[in-house]
């Protein structure tokens, strides 16, 4: 068994040791053999926290982490380790490395994984918000607060929570989070009654959170105590081996959520362009290009990757030579086209035009996209609309 089905099975097996407690919850044990990997995972789909005390717990989705290349199992290894030790983590990583999935694992595989785990990302509140949110408030501590709310420290009482783009709390907040990890204390916005709290704080960023300190906006007490432990996320151009793996798992779970019967494949040119791109969105990027190839496929063998759903088939080709105007095509042909109407001659002509590049490349479509002066991804465009003539 590889390596990774333990470090996914070690979450697995936990979620379905809470039979009783989670009848209300999705749990789906898939085990499935993709391509020539065994890899066995574990779904959940919780409505809102994983244990709910409060009902303002934000939902932390439960998802497998894989992996099998060093970088991935330093990594995997180092958070095992310190998951069972009651201190704060950092997690440091690009965007999509998997920081949040990381931050469920330190919970699920820590001594509080039947406490909540709670979540709240800092980057998409406002100051003010985000004091009341962590916090909670007490009745009439501001235009609104018409009864008292708990905050997420309460929510995760017993449990983990996992502050998101921690850089972007501002410095008066951090002060409130500081008391917090240091004497595990804190008062609702409106009150000056202290709360006691039992949280283990899980933060991630992806910035420089030493530079923001020396220029004063993060605090390097407050930092010093989240970072007992710092745990970078490997970017996935440096876990290249990973791909096959995981591109092979997504494909399977799309075709898995389409009804498709049969589990996909990829073609040697397009799993070679899979492992050949730079990858700046990691492992999301990833998932989104497989899970796109997998639906706009129309047979299980993926030939067709397209890294950019932004790329416009409208865009204007550089015309080559033979395409110049100045080029006319031959007299017989051009009445031939003159005496039908407009978007009929056009549709002809772009059927005759694609018949012979592909006839010209010996059907080797890139090297036609070349002739027509288009790109790959135009080509596909346009081929794909008119393959039912062109056959
Ligand atoms: N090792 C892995 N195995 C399977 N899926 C993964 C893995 N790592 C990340 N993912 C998936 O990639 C996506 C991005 O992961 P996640 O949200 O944890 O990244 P992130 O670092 O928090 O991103 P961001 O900085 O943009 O918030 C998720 O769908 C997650 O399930
Ligand atoms: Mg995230």
């Amino acid at each position: 068994m590889p390596k990774c089905n333990l470090c996914v099975n070690a979450v697995a097996w936990r979620f379905l040791g809470l039979d009783t407690s989670w009848g209300l919850w999705h749990k789906i044990l898939i085990i499935s053999k993709i391509s020539h990997y065994n890899v066995y995972f574990a779904m959940g789909t919780p409505h809102q926290s994983l244990k709910p005390r409060r009902s303002s717990a934000t939902a932390v989705e439960m998802v497998e982490a894989l992996g099998q290349s060093e970088a991935f199992w330093a990594f995997q290894e180092r958070l095992s380790r310190v998951s069972p030790v009651n201190r704060p983590v950092l997690l440091v990583g690009e965007r999509g490395t998997g920081k949040e999935l990381a931050a469920t694992r330190l919970h699920y595989l820590s001594t509080r994984w039947q406490g909540p785990l709670v979540a709240l990302n800092c980057a998409a509140l406002s100051p003010a918000l985000m004091e009341s949110e962590l916090f909670g408030y007490e009745k009439g501590a501001f235009t609104g607060a018409l009864q008292r709310r708990h905050g997420r420290f309460e929510a995760a009482e017993g449990g983990t929570l996992f502050l998101d783009e921690i850089g972007n709390i501002p410095i008066e907040i951090q002060e409130k989070i500081l008391r917090v990890v240091e004497y595990n204390t804190f008062e609702r916005v409106g009150s000056s009654e202290s709360i006691r709290v039992d949280v283990r704080i899980i933060a991630a960023t992806n910035a420089d959170l030493v530079a923001l300190s020396a220029k004063n906006l993060f605090k390097r007490d407050l930092l010093d105590r989240l970072s007992f432990e710092v745990l970078f996320l490997p970017p996935l151009r440096d876990r290249k081996g990973d791909i096959p793996l995981l591109a092979n798992h997504f494909a399977a779970r799309m075709a898995f959520e389409l009804g498709r019967q049969e589990i996909p494949r990829f073609s040697a040119d397009a799993m070679a362009a899979l492992e050949g791109y730079a990858w700046p969105g990691n492992v999301r990027e990833l998932k989104n290009v497989v899970e796109r190839a997998v639906y706009r496929s129309d047979s299980p063998q993926i030939m067709d990757i397209n890294f950019n759903p932004f790329h416009s088939p409208y865009e204007q080709a550089p015309l080559s030579k033979e395409d110049h105007p100045r080029k006319k095509p031959q007299v017989q042909e051009m009445t031939e086209f003159l005496d039908k109407p407009l978007k009929e001659a056009v549709w002809e002509l772009k059927v005759r035009l694609l018949e012979k590049a592909l006839i010209k490349a010996k059907y080797n479509q890139k090297t036609a996209a070349a002739a027509l002066g288009l790109t790959y991804h135009q080509f596909r465009g346009l081929y794909r609309k008119y393959r039912g003539p062109l056959k």
